[in-house]
């Protein structure tokens, strides 16, 4: 397979400093080589530009922190994904979560301008549907899905022009922290969300066929890979850490099914934080993750 390596060094949409070295952090950890390891074609088209925070002001719109500099990076992401050649498979490198508004807008636009429908599985602590009048913090990472589905602020929700993801096409995994007036988005849009309680009960085999069948008729599948979905003891290098989050064997498991469906057609990888890493621990874990949907086995 071809795979076309993106990164988008930003940390504007999250409240702590440092994913903007993300990128950075899994190219260190050999991304390029595992995935060539695996018999891939990998191109690194290096990086998305985006504006460094201690040159701009940190000006707050309408509840919404950093808009117009995150607006610019997702715009770009967003371009430079779509053009690529269909058949080629995007890995898109985090930053902070909200360039998946960019990253899931570019792979749906791809081949067709007006937009297709395709299939999202969010794994992540959070359910990121928060719009700013939800939001407690003002973050924008924690309101892309909520935009990607059309709520929110018209200038987060109009990346895609009139294209927006339909809540039935979103599958999230691995949820055990929503805000208060964010879980009411969620059950109103009519999300599907395994929290770690259906994790524990069902088991991930359970949910991964549950959520291929749910995503059935989709043509394209986009995995957006939180670090913070995997426990903080696998993955310590993220900003917004929750206690009881995915074992490294459930984030592989995951994977490799992921993996033998052979339906999904690009993936994110974000909020890796290497300042508040071990030694590049969460990179070097979420390397091995992008590796097992990419076609490594253990035999
Ligand atoms: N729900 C919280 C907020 O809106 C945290 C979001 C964390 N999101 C993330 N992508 N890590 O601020
Ligand atoms: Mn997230
Ligand atoms: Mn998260
Ligand atoms: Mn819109």
């Amino acid at each position: 397979m071809n795979i076309s390596i993106l990164g988008i060094p930003m940390d504007l949409g999250a409240g702590r400093r440092g994913v903007d070295m993300g990128p950075s952090a899994l190219r260190n950890a050999h991304l390029s080589r595992a995935l060539r390891d695996l018999g891939h074609s990998v191109t690194d088209l290096g990086d998305v530009r985006v504006a460094l925070p201690e040159s701009i002001d940190k000006h707050e719109e309408g509840g919404l922190v950093f808009l117009d500099p995150i607006l610019d990076a997702c715009r770009a992401a967003a371009e430079q994904v779509a053009a690529l050649p269909e058949g080629t498979f995007p890995l898109t490198l985090g930053g902070d979560h909200s360039v998946s508004m960019g990253t899931v807008t570019g792979n749906a636009l791809r081949g067709n301008p007006a937009g297709e429908r395709m299939g999202l599985i969010w794994v992540d602590a959070h359910t990121d549907y928060n719009t700013p009048h939800s939001s407690p913090s003002g973050n924008i990472h924690g309101m892309p899905v909520a935009a990607l589905t059309g709520r929110g602020d018209p200038r987060l929700t109009g990346l895609g022009g009139d294209w927006h993801m339909r809540p039935e096409d979103i599958v999230m995994i691995g949820i055990r922290s929503v805000d208060t007036f964010e879980r009411d988005l969620l059950r109103e849009a009519g999300v599907k969300a395994y929290t770690m309680k259906d994790v524990d009960q069902l088991g991930m085999t359970r949910i991964h066929e549950e959520t291929m069948e749910r995503l059935g008729g989709l043509s394209r599948l986009h995995v957006s890979f939180d670090a913070d979905a995997l426990d903080p003891s696998v993955c310590p290098g993220v900003g917004t850490p929750v206690p009881g989050g995915l074992t490294y064997r459930e984030g592989h498991l995951l994977m490799e099914l992921l993996s033998e469906s052979g339906r999904v057609t690009s993936m994110d990888i974000v909020e890796v934080n290497p300042i508040l890493d071990t030694r590049n621990q969460t990179a070097e874990v979420m390397v091995g993750m992008a590796a097992s949907l990419l076609g490594q086995r253990i035999l």
